[in-house]
């Protein structure tokens, strides 16, 4: 069975480092990883394929930054002539960014099988680009890997048949479990003067949080109240940080004298971070699913989620970007009153185990392709 992996931007990563060594593992399985170099730095790109154990893509299409059509675009031109050649009995795509989308397009109109790892998740906030992402790679899929129960219902709903839906669990807690022990062993906090449990975890990069003065300057008055309490660790994307120079006033800056503003990190580094928070606060969708499984309270400053689950069952508590509601939730945390959960079903570390299984006995009954 020869699948072709598509991985592009930072969350890529994790996910597909679970499943690149269950397939590796795999006599029966021939694994081609192509990078469409959405994301490129060393620091949002290279260092995870060192730390996960990444194979080299065999393929980068180094496609880079760009609006969200030139961005799409330029990945469905590069990757339709890999497609072509390499004749995949699969084109596996994970989550929800341009790539996703892109690759799954791409291999759907050559008649490739298409497998989708975290299918079915809806904020039904059509405003935002990864739910458009979610919406139309599901609807032209073969495949569905679900993470959690929900997802099923919504698929259902989309009018994907029963039998093309799989529960498998989660590949980003197959990576958090496989590299817990190696995170602790890192010295970050030490490095960036906080003691463990003493300081809040922040990451900001969605578009309607970062890209607009009013959204970005509401969770930044937010910060301001929270690092008089707490010291605040800030690893910001570079789209975040790119608008907070340009948003924020240099005089407001350097007056946040508490917040150490760091650039991005690795995965090590940054599990070791989230592990040892008192609180994160985040916009990132991976980043509450790990919190919810470190049992590390969350932030989230949106007004919806596309994983419920983390708030149903796990430490996530959503606070929009109103200064107000940020602090008071994160007020109540640091007054010993922490929202507490548990893991939901096969956030096990077994779920790309689970994945390899079923696509092996798809493929062996000629049954990859959904012909409805
Ligand atoms: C993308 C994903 C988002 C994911 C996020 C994680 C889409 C629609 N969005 O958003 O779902 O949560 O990645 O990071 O696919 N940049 C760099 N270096 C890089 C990559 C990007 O400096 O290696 C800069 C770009 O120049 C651009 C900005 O970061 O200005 C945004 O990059 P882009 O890939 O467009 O989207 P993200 O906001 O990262």
């Amino acid at each position: 069975m020869k699948i072709l992996s598509i991985v592009g931007a930072r969350p890529n990563f994790m996910k597909i480092a679970p499943i690149a060594k269950a397939f590796r593992a795999d006599r029966d399985v021939e694994h081609v990883i192509v990078h469409t170099g959405q994301h490129y730095d060393e620091k949002m790109s290279e260092s995870f394929f060192h730390q996960l154990g990444i194979p080299r893509p065999a393929i980068n299409l180094e496609v880079g930054s760009g609006s969200h059509a030139a961005q799409t675009a330029e990945i469905m031109r590069r990757f339709e002539p890999v497609c072509l050649k390499h004749k995949p009995d699969a084109v596996l795509v994970v989550g929800d960014v341009n790539s996703t989308l892109a690759c799954a397009v791409v291999a759907k109109k050559l008649w490739v099988p298409v497998v989708h790892v975290e299918a079915g998740l809806r904020s039904f906030d059509r405003r935002m680009p990864e739910e458009i992402n979610r919406i139309v790679t599901d609807s032209i899929c073969d495949v569905f890997f679900t993470t959690s129960p929900e997802a099923e219902t919504y698929l259902r709903a989309e009018g994907v048949p029963r039998g093309r839906i799989f529960y498998a669990g989660n590949v980003m807690i197959d990576t958090l479990m496989e590299n817990t022990a190696r995170a602790r062993a890192s010295e970050i906090t030490g490095k960036l003067g906080v003691a463990k449990g003493e300081y809040a975890l922040v990451t900001l990069h969605r578009p309607s949080n970062v890209d607009t003065k009013e959204a970005l300057s509401g969770i930044m008055r937010a910060l301001q109240a929270i690092q008089k309490k707490i010291p605040v660790v800030f690893p910001a994307h570079p789209r975040a940080m790119k608008n907070i120079r340009r948003f924020i006033p240099k005089r407001d800056l350097a007056s946040l004298k508490n917040i150490r503003f760091v650039e991005p990190l690795g995965y090590l580094d940054f599990l070791n971070l989230t592990m040892n928070a008192r609180f994160v606060l985040t916009d990132s969708g991976g980043i509450q699913e790990e919190t919810t499984v470190l049992g590390v309270p969350c932030l989230t400053a949106r007004e919806n989620t596309e994983r419920p689950i983390t708030i149903t069952e796990g430490t996530n508590i959503l606070v929009g970007t109103s200064a107000r509601r940020i602090v008071a939730e994160a007020e109540k945390i640091l007054k010993g009153r922490a929202k507490t959960g548990k893991r939901p079903k096969y956030w096990d570390g077994k779920a790309s185990g689970r994945i390899l299984k079923i696509l092996k006995r798809l493929h062996q009954r000629g049954k990859l392709e959904r012909c409805a």
